[in-house]
């Protein structure tokens, strides 16, 4: 199958959190099951190309209208392991990419809006025999190629501009459209604009049933991306099957419970894997000391490695309780700060590595990391560090994560691979993929980690004080709650394959066989 991902992510190039992770993985294991893979991103200034030959461009020139002109993309070709990495470069007087980060600029909505609308041109500009079978989209970044491609080509003209969108649509050349899948990583962030975004992309008259799509649920005025792109889709999936669940059903849906339910039919939850050649603790370039579960006793060498890179007292007695995040109100940034100052008072050393967008949240924890800066047993780094993360998930003991709501996570998968125990609240894909060292309905062999309720300061302390406390009392237990988590298979073998059931279903669902 000829697979093209569309995604503002994509690891190592551009990696702000899992999203990256996730279509990076993904997109390897359908290389390897033999599929042509291909992932359309936005070509950033601050792409990640260490160890990777310069990206090449090609013969294909994009128009996107945008503010009553049009902006010309060139793309760009970077061959990866088992997929192909197609970039979107506009011109360096449009520098909606120039902006040393990916996400967190005043006019992200333009950057992605531009971004997916060169991708509607791309899809286009590929001639008969490179056309896609299916496209995948990712999150609200993506969320217009969905609504413009489909209603385009129902109901075009959309707009009357000569760019991307004013000419036939996408599927021109064939009899069926192309089938669209929309995964949904974070339902937290909707993409939900003000509605002349529309006009600043030439679209003058949106059709009746496309703008009932756009509306958002809650705001007169403005348009949400991600609901539109749910509408559209053939396939929609989130990733995780609990939180498939708790988005149709609680509040989690953000406002978007009744429009998922709407569209069960088509949605499914399917687990993210991680991609167990980067994540592997036997042959990982970041850390000094290899191990696996015939070497577990080596993994002391990376918690020696870690405390003296930042400069924590070297004192394997006491257990070393990490925090690797996104510093986001979704991880629970009052759970985190009072699950350190409870760790140290329980006689642990923590480390924590965590980039805050919000200033509110940069701010608190600036505050801690000020006030512990002389501490030998606790260290706080702020920003984003690869290579100190993988040295985290191999030197340390426990993982911190309490989220508030978490759509599948990926922290506690690393995690349990380098037998590092997380203790995570029992929501969405952590509790999918977490079992409790305590669960006696659980086989003994199954239990990896420490789950809570509450999102409190109480139910914290209650798992994480379980955890010390097997961790001080019964070694040999916990080690082998350690061996437990390194024996799960995270990898992308099995999502894989899910995602290729997605496919075909949106691909029936489009007449295709
Ligand atoms: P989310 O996508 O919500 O941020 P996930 O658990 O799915 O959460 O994925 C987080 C990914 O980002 C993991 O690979 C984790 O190691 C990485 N990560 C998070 N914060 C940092 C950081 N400050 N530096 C390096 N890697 C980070
Ligand atoms: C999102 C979610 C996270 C998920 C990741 C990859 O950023 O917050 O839970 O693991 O996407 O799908």
């Amino acid at each position: 199958m000829r697979i093209l991902m569309i995604s503002s992510e994509c690891a190592p190039l551009a990696k702000a959190g899992g999203l990256g992770d996730a279509v990076a993985g993904l997109a390897r294991a359908l290389g390897h099951l033999g599929h042509r893979v291909e992932v359309l991103l936005p070509a950033y200034d601050c792409l990640n190309l260490t160890g990777l030959p310069e990206p090449k461009p090609l013969e294909i020139h994009l128009r996107v209208p945008f503010a009553g002109r049009a902006i010309d993309c060139q793309v760009l070709d970077l061959s990866l392991d088992g997929y192909v990495c197609r970039l979107i470069a506009p011109r360096p007087q449009d520098p909606f990419f120039a902006r040393a980060r990916i996400y967190g600029e005043p006019d992200d909505a333009e950057r992605f809006a531009v971004f997916a609308c060169a991708a509607i041109a791309y899809v286009r500009a590929l001639g008969a025999g490179a056309r896609p079978d299916i496209l995948h989209c990712h999150d609200w970044q993506t969320g217009l190629v969905l609504a413009l491609s489909r209603e385009y080509r129902q109901d075009a003209p959309v707009s009357q501009n000569t760019g991307a969108l004013g000419k036939p649509g996408m599927s021109e050349t064939s009899a069926t459209p192309i089938p669209i899948c929309y995964t949904l990583h974070n339902i937290g962030y909707q993409g939900r604009f003000r509605a002349d975004l529309l006009t600043k992309l030439g679209v003058q008259s949106v059709p009746r049933r496309l703008a009932h799509w756009l509306a958002d649920h809650s705001e007169a005025g403005l348009i949400n991306l991600m609901k539109a792109g749910i509408a559209a889709a053939d396939a929609v999936n989130t990733v995780s099957p609990r939180y498939a669940w708790e988005v149709q059903y609680t509040e989690q849906g953000m406002g978007l419970e009744a429009w998922l339910r709407r569209y069960a039919f088509k949605f499914a939850g399917i687990l993210n894997g991680i991609d167990d050649s980067v994540w592997d603790p036997a042959r990982d370039p970041f850390i000094p000391v290899h191990f696996d579960l015939r070497t577990l006793g080596r993994k002391e060498g990376n918690g020696q490695a870690l405390r003296q890179r930042l400069g924590l007292a070297d004192d394997p007695g006491r257990p070393l309780v990490a925090v690797i995040s996104r510093l986001d109100w979704q991880k629970g940034v009052d759970l985190i700060l009072h699950g350190i100052e409870y760790a140290l008072r329980a006689g642990a050393q923590v480390a924590l590595l965590g980039a805050a967008l919000d200033p509110e949240i940069a701010g608190r924890f600036a505050l801690l990391q000020a006030r512990y800066a002389d501490s030998t047993q606790v260290r706080l780094v702020l920003g984003h560090d690869e290579s100190l993360a993988h040295l985290i998930y191999a030197g340390a003991d426990l993982i911190l994560i309490p989220s508030l709501y978490e759509p599948c996570g990926l922290t506690q998968l690393i995690a349990m691979r380098y037998g590092t125990v997380p203790i995570a609240r029992r929501v969405g894909g952590l509790a999918d993929t977490i079992q409790d060292a305590n669960d006696s309905i659980a086989p003994r062999s199954a239990r990896t980690g420490y789950l809570f309720d509450e999102p409190t300061p109480e139910a914290l302390e209650d798992a994480l004080g379980r955890a010390l406390w097997l961790w001080r009392e019964h070694p040999r237990e916990f080690a082998q709650l350690r061996c437990n988590g390194m024996r799960m298979d995270w990898s992308w073998r099995k999502p894989a394959q899910r995602y290729l059931e997605l496919y075909r279903y949106a691909r029936q669902t489009r007449g295709c066989r």
